[in-house]
């Protein structure tokens, strides 16, 4: 059964971006190795990709890609991408980006239909991740823990999942990262 994952880079308390939207301390952590943090492993089994409002609006403000598209192919190829919006966002030309709004479940079955066999990559923010954990459709947490403390920012997962749901199945140590893949077993 294809699995519903949250694949992101965070700092060691609990970040994934700082309090103004900015990735800077990601990139400038060293990244060397070939397949860092098994980006090749994962995104091969991705189909559907969906995003917030605020990592859309990063995508498009640090990469230009609304003038240029073909960046955002170079990053995720043909996926399609859902954004969750409650605004009018502009498209990327020529990119299947979907925009909705509301109850994360129909648009979990819109994406499941689209490509039934691939993974579903839940890019973020945190609360989005949250939203499907509510409705019961997180599976997987891929982290990419990089030696970095904030203080302040966007939140990983702002929800209580404790042990009882949450099983550490493999640990990678690439560089300076620390890979951290977790299962999420269903509510009771
Ligand atoms: N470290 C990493 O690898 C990584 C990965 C992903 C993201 N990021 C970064 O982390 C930050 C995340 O930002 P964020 O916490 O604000 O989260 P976000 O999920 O990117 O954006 C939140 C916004 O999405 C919209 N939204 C969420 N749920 C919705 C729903 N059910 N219906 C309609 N709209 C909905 C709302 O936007 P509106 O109401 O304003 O339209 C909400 O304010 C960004 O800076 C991003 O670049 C980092």
């Amino acid at each position: 059964m294809a699995r519903v994952q949250y694949f992101t880079a965070c700092t060691l308390d609990g970040f994934i971006a700082d309090e103004h939207d900015s990735l800077d301390w990601l990139f400038e952590a060293p990244h060397h190795g070939e397949d860092d943090g098994g980006w090749d492993e994962f995104i091969g089994g991705v189909g559907p990709m969906v995003m917030g409002a605020t990592t859309y609006e990063w995508v498009l403000r640090n990469h230009d890609m609304v003038t240029n598209p073909q960046q955002w192919r170079d990053f995720y190829a043909d996926r399609p991408c859902w954004v969750f919006s409650h605004r009018e966002l502009p498209p990327i030309p020529t990119v299947d980006i979907r925009f909705v709004s509301g109850d994360v479940r129909p648009v979990y079955d819109e994406m499941r239909a689209a490509l039934p066999d691939k993974n579903i990559w839940l890019v973020g923010g945190g609360d989005l991740v949250g939203q499907f954990d509510d409705a019961g459709r997180l599976d997987e947490i891929w982290l990419g823990m990089q030696p970095v403390v904030l203080g302040a920012g966007a939140p990983l997962l702002p929800r209580r999942i404790t042990s009882k749901r949450l099983t550490l199945r493999e640990v990678r140590h690439s560089d300076q990262q620390l890979q951290l893949i977790l299962d999420v077993a269903p509510r009771d």
